[in-house]
């Protein structure tokens, strides 16, 4: 939010990949951009001419989330390439938020975008601790970007927030010097709670891949259910005893009433408890 008003002026266009993080719409809307959507393929690569074609010269800022929130999509280097030459050849920034950047899975790499050198001037990179070190209640995170970007960065930052609360910082800090071990181990945790959920939306019936990265799984919900994202929702909480969102929070376009995001960033015992419910499912 910080970056985007710092950033945009009213009516200036965001380049937003969809599915996204449900905050960035309304991030926009309150810095006043235009937000351009941009649909990923299905099996999440970049559809490279509708990418080009959201670019013009209202074009202000790309919105990059990876590994991404809902979809577990990790952007590969040649992908990053190509958003890097688009925003270098457009004099667009791009706002990177890479809060689940250590919860990577099959030898998946992650890059920053900041790291390519066209982008290392035109590049706010966010992160924050919730995720990596999971206290997602502290609402502790960090932007780095360089200088002029800053200058704007911090005075709006400044009247949004103060400041983050001293003390949780202090911890922050230990946790910073944690050992690379405690990144691995993380990884290795939720990997292991990946495959069980994933196992369990199969066989409940669930159309759906295995997330690259994040803690997320996205799941088709089969045509034979007949219920929208929203119905079908509330009818797992309410006659299955498993919570999930409803797609929609993650799509501009229809394509998300035919979703539902689970999570796996819960207790073993919560994870084959959910597994049992959803083979009452009959999908
Ligand atoms: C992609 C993404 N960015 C940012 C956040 C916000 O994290 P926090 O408010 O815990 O720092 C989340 C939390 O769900 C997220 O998924």
């Amino acid at each position: 939010m910080a970056s985007m008003l710092a950033l945009i002026n009213e009516g200036e266009e965001v380049v937003v990949f969809e599915p996204f993080y449900e905050n960035y719409g309304p991030d926009a809307a309150v810095s006043g951009a235009v937000p351009r959507f941009v649909p990923l393929n299905d099996d999440g690569s970049i559809d490279e001419n509708a990418l080009v074609s959201a670019f013009n010269n209202k074009t202000r800022a790309l919105i990059l989330n990876t590994p991404n929130n809902p979809c577990g999509k990790v952007f590969t280097r040649d992908e990053l390439k190509l958003i890097a030459d688009l925003c270098a050849d457009h004099d667009v920034i791009a706002v990177t938020d890479e809060i689940y950047e250590y919860i990577l899975y099959d030898g998946k790499k992650h890059i920053s975008i900041a790291s390519l050198d066209e982008m290392k001037d035109r590049t706010i990179t966010i992160s924050g601790f919730s995720k990596t070190y999971s206290v997602t209640g502290w609402r502790i995170g960090y932007a780095v970007a360089q200088k002029e970007l800053t200058s704007a960065l911090r005075k709006v930052h400044d009247f949004l927030t103060v400041g983050a609360p001293a003390p949780l910082q202090h911890a922050c800090v230990t946790a910073l010097r944690f050992p690379d071990s405690y990144y691995k181990e993380l990884a290795n945790m939720y990997d292991a709670k990946r495959k069980l959920l994933y196992d369990a939306l199969i066989k409940a019936g669930f159309r759906c891949i295995l997330p690259e990265g994040a803690y997320y799984i996205l799941a088709d919900i089969p045509d034979s259910i007949g219920m929208d994202d929203m119905t079908f929702a509330r009818y797992l909480v309410s006659e299955i005893g498993v919570a999930a969102v409803p797609g929609s929070s993650f799509y501009k376009s229809e394509a998300g009433k035919h979703k539902l995001r689970f999570t796996f960033s819960k207790k073993e015992e919560t994870l084959m408890e959910a597994s049992k419910r959803l083979e009452r499912l009959e999908l």
